[in-house]
């Protein structure tokens, strides 16, 4: 590894257990808590409505669902319709504005259809898309373009883990990602790659470990608003083991896969999180 990064990522973990010695936060951050949904293929349009019908508000957290791209505007009319404060996001969005790029879809068109959210370099994009850090850059770019509060995910593989790269990892795709982005537009979801869809999560410790991390990097970046960026942790988080996360002071929400898909064991992550929020 080159010397200088070697250097840096020291003073940062040095930092960040300084700020933040990993202990379960009592009082409040002041940032937004958010769970989040992320349906990835799955559902149809009639499970997503008897999802949508059963879901309740937030109660001081933000609810996002993140269903599939075809289900976006009904699921959105839907929560309007109720009038329910539940949030609508996109998996993905395009870089371009508009164009020759079959099967993509314009930020400007999730803006319109009334999408608030995009989920942007999840590492299953990552892996499958061949997205690196500079795609995400730019779709990042263009969904804060066109009103979209961007989700960004990062995390390490287990290999990489295993090599002791997490913080390196991260560093790298933190820096790619925001080039000339304000880091307290975005949302970040700290997802390891080995914990996803495996039910093998980190432990919260271990999490708020890494998400202190992140906000020195973001610290280093932007002082003054490293404190108010909300970062999520993802990865086989379920209504057993939400509660361990809401404790801990940099873990400002969840990102949802598997443990989304059934509206009862969603509601009780998202109750856990309102109690602290
Ligand atoms: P699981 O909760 O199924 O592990 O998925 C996490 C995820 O990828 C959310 O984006």
């Amino acid at each position: 590894m080159d010397q200088s990064i070697k250097a840096y990522i020291k003073l940062l973990v040095q930092e960040a257990v300084q700020q933040s010695p990993g202990l379960p936060g009592s009082l409040p951050t002041g940032r937004t808590q958010y769970v989040i949904a992320n349906w990835k293929m799955n559902k149809t349009l009639q499970e997503m409505l008897d999802f949508l019908q059963q879901l309740k508000e937030g109660n001081g957290v933000e609810v996002v669902v993140c269903p599939p791209a075809p289900l976006l505007y009904p699921a959105k009319l839907y929560v309007q319709g109720q009038n329910k404060d539940i949030h609508i996001g996109a998996q993905n969005t395009h870089q371009e504005e508009n164009g020759a790029y079959t099967g993509e879809t314009a930020a400007s068109l999730l803006k319109e259809i009334g999408c608030s959210h995009c989920i942007i370099g999840h590492s299953e994009r990552r892996q499958y898309a061949q997205e690196d850090d500079a795609t995400v850059n730019l779709k990042a770019k263009q969904a804060l373009k066109r009103g979209l509060t961007p989700i960004i995910c990062i995390g390490e593989t287990l290999q990489q883990k295993q090599q002791n790269q997490t913080e390196k990892v991260l560093t790298t795709q933190m820096l790619g990602a925001l080039e000339g982005i304000d880091a307290s537009e975005v949302v970040f979801a700290y997802e390891p790659v080995w914990a996803i869809g495996t039910g093998e999560s980190a432990t919260a410790e271990e999490a708020q470990r890494i998400h202190a991390y992140i906000r020195a990097v973001l610290a280093h970046l932007d002082k003054e608003n490293a404190e108010k960026v909300s970062i999520l942790y993802g990865g086989s988080v379920n209504e057993n083991n939400a509660q361990e996360f809401a404790a801990m002071t940099d873990i400002d929400g969840v990102l949802v896969g598997g443990a989304s898909l059934k509206v009862d064991s969603f509601q009780k992550i998202i109750a856990v999180f309102a109690k602290g929020a």
